[in-house]
């Protein structure tokens, strides 16, 4: 059987579909189901993202905007996605990362609530913090480091509180670093540096932080399996490599591929942004195990990827 066969002729409403990882998501589901809409405010998503995703219904609006949200058309899932994902800008305005990922949670819980629709949280490694246990299980328990992992904390409780009070069926997805095409992240940071400079790299930062990362395309498999199964409900799962990068490995990483390594000088700023944790590295047994998964692209594989996409878009 085909993976999310199951979400054939279902509703599906994917909040933050216009970002990195939803237009990722709705491609897949645009391929499984002929109900799917997308529903964000592109204050950092692009229509282009949208555009992309033949069968979605697009809809423009905040997930603060509840009249909005709930006045859409029923759903029998919902992917909630939609949130400030910036860690740095989380601890210069807390209170607006706190209204998008709180409380905007609890506004899409409503939306669920009103439909009695299945949700799918986007949760985050920022709610372990600087973990002291390596490689990082579910069961470690919230210590955020920042406000971004706080509000991402709260969002996941009310969850929890939806699941136990109203009888939602909840799964909570804990991303570690997602990185692919269209993603804004460190990675295409660096080449962007080193298309301006290829003599020197600086990395923000000591360069010794470490990062779980994991391609998008193994996100979505397991987003789509989470979606579909009714046994996972309840469940948290970590979705990562499994694996730990620190970020000099990966600068140098990059600079071989590109055969830069005796050409480019890699410097570190030492301080880095409020917030920023130490090192991510997901125990992903429970994943693996119950939903049958194993991320299968590999941090090389998803580089040279990113460089191929860049050299045929200059
Ligand atoms: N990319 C990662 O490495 C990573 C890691 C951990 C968790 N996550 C989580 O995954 C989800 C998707 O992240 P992403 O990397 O695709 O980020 P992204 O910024 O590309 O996508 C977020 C989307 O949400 C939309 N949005 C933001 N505020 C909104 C609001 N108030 N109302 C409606 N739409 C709104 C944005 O326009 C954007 O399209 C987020 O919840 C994020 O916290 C991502």
């Amino acid at each position: 059987m085909i993976w999310g066969a199951e979400l054939k002729g279902k509703k599906v409403l994917v909040t933050g579909g216009a970002g990195f990882i939803g237009y990722h998501l709705c491609s897949k589901l645009s391929q499984l189901t002929d109900d799917l809409t997308i529903y964000d405010n592109l204050s950092s998503g692009l229509m282009k993202n949208v555009k992309d995703v033949s069968i979605a219904k697009f809809v423009r609006g905040d997930i603060l905007d509840v009249k909005t949200l709930c006045g859409l058309p029923r759903s029998d899932l919902i992917y909630h996605l939609a949130a400030q994902v910036v860690v740095g800008y989380s601890m210069e305005n807390p209170l607006v990362d706190f209204e998008t990922n709180a409380k905007g949670t609890l506004c899409v819980l409503e939306k669920a609530r009103k439909d009695d629709a299945k949700v799918v949280f986007a949760s985050s490694a920022a709610v372990y913090g600087n973990p002291t246990v390596f490689p990082t299980p579910e069961s470690y328990g919230f210590h955020p480091f920042s406000c971004y992992g706080l509000s991402k904390v709260v969002g996941e409780e009310y969850c929890q509180m939806y699941r136990e009070q109203y009888g939602l069926d909840i799964v909570i997805t804990r991303f570690a670093n997602v990185y692919g095409l269209r993603c804004h992240g460190v990675i295409h940071d660096f080449l962007d540096k080193l298309a301006k400079n290829p003599n020197k790299l600086e990395i923000i930062g000591t360069g010794k932080q470490c990062r779980d990362f994991v391609h998008v395309s193994d996100v979505v498999e397991a987003l789509v399996k989470v979606g579909s199964e009714d046994y996972v409900n309840g469940q948290v799962y970590n979705l990562g490599l499994g694996k730990t990068t620190s970020i000099i490995d990966l600068s140098q990483l990059i600079l071989t591929i590109l055969n830069l390594q005796d050409k480019t000088v890699i410097t570190t700023t030492g301080v880095s942004w409020q917030g920023d944790v130490t090192k991510i590295w997901f125990d992903i047994t429970k994943a693996k195990k119950e939903l049958n998964w194993t991320p299968k692209v590999t941090l090389e594989e998803s580089i040279k990827e990113v460089i191929a996409d860049r050299k045929i878009k200059k």
